[in-house]
């Protein structure tokens, strides 16, 4: 009834009781004496899970357009994070704003991730690097989903970064750090059901294979899920080691080789895609995708909204940048973007049109779904609904 994409191929009608999704019938079929208490949401335009962004640093505090600027002038990446910039320069910027400016500060990015179709992000910490910082960044990121507390009405799922750069204090010491990390971060964090996952970065200019190996045993300890920024800008076996602890994702995999891809297939792990950060730091490397797709590992994509390599605040974008730079076909894009980016976070009851689903739903005011791929073209969102209520509404007569 359905195609790959989990959209919905024919006009269809939408049973949704409270915040699930209770029933499905083609149109044709449907008898308007169900119909009673309805309204008519979606006709003549395509119905889409709402969008999962799965990797995101959405909570920093300062600017990197300097930065930006030196990159256009050839300095590399890893250069300026080499020089103490990069990560480093929005460390210093997020530690000395407090909790209510980085708050204020993320809701506009997270405002423009909504109105894009989101309905659930996932957000990092990981520009503190302490431990009082990453617990404010973590309390943040989840005070950003609670319209209560003056956040959005969106589904925020938070990953502990701690091991996302070497904070000055340690850089001589990198076990040093990674002892943080793990006896007094990930417990902490754990403890206050602060985070739901831990993430590190396994890089040459962050930490190393055995590093990263104990952040995954804390996590794994403190019960909390894993996921790792691998191979990003170089091939350490980072995705093959996280996906033998079970990893839900492996994040980046530009240089990710065939082993990796295998290891990620035989555990599960998804690979998310970034297209926003390979574009921006104008990567030549392009990720494995048709050894993604020979070894069966599912495709997300995300936006890595973050202050340096992705300073992109647009999910729609990422469907273009993923068909035009790494060649995945729409469908694969708007899957990578609900059912995989689901599944990246973890959870099961998100990502698809399906009876007993949690009823995030877009409608877009588009024919087809390659459409959406297609054309680079903000305020197509007609409507958005979240746990069966509807949260943004375009046409009023639809209302
Ligand atoms: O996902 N790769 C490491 N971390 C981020 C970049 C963070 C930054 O540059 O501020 C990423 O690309
Ligand atoms: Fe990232």
């Amino acid at each position: 009834m359905f195609d790959g994409l989990q959209t919905l191929p024919q006009p269809m009608v939408v049973r949704i009781d409270g915040a699930r999704i209770t029933g499905l019938w083609p149109e044709a079929g449907f008898d308007p004496a169900q119909a009673e208490g309805c309204r008519e949401a979606g006709r003549g335009g395509l119905v889409t899970p709402g969008l999962v962004d799965c990797h995101t640093h959405l909570v920093f505090g300062g600017s990197r357009a300097g930065e930006f600027e030196r990159r256009l002038e050839g300095v590399s990446y890893a250069e300026i994070a080499r020089a103490g910039g990069g990560i480093l320069s929005t460390v210093r910027a997020t530690r000395a704003a407090s909790a209510h400016a980085l708050f204020e500060a993320a809701l506009p990015r997270l405002q423009a991730l909504v109105d894009d179709g989101v309905t659930t992000v996932e957000i990092k910490s990981g520009y503190a690097l302490d431990v009082a910082g990453e617990l404010k960044m973590l309390r943040v990121a989840r005070r950003l989903g609670q319209p209560e507390e003056g956040g959005l009405p969106v589904r925020v799922t938070t990953t502990l970064l701690g091991a996302h750069a070497l904070p000055p204090e340690f850089t001589s010491d990198a076990d040093g750090y990674i002892d943080q990390v793990c006896e007094r971060m990930i417990p902490t964090a754990a403890a206050e059901g602060l985070a739901d996952a831990v993430d590190v970065f396994c890089e040459g200019i962050a930490f190393s294979p055995a590093q990263c190996e104990r952040v995954f045993q804390a996590a794994h300890h403190h019960g909390l899920a894993i996921k790792v920024h691998a191979e990003q800008l170089s091939n350490l076996g980072g995705a093959a080691l996280a996906a033998r602890y079970g990893a839900l994702s492996a994040d980046h995999l530009e240089y990710l080789d065939e082993a990796g891809v295998q290891a990620m297939a035989a555990a599960g792990t998804v690979g998310v895609l970034l297209p926003g950060a390979f574009l921006t730091l104008r990567e030549t490397q392009l990720p494995p995708v048709e050894l993604l797709r020979c070894h069966g590992v599912p495709i997300a994509l995300a936006t890595d909204a973050n202050p340096g390599s992705s300073p992109l605040f647009m999910p729609t974008l990422m469907l273009n940048l993923a068909c035009t730079l790494f060649r995945l076909t729409p469908r694969e894009a708007l899957a990578g973007m609900t059912a995989h980016g689901a599944r990246a976070l973890g959870l099961a009851e998100i990502g698809r049109i399906a009876v007993g689903q949690r009823a995030d739903l877009c409608v877009w005011d588009v024919a087809h779904s390659a459409e959406l791929a297609y054309a680079v073209q903000p305020g197509r969102l007609r409507q958005r609904v979240f746990g069966g209520r509807i949260t943004h509404c375009r046409t009023p007569e639809a209302r």
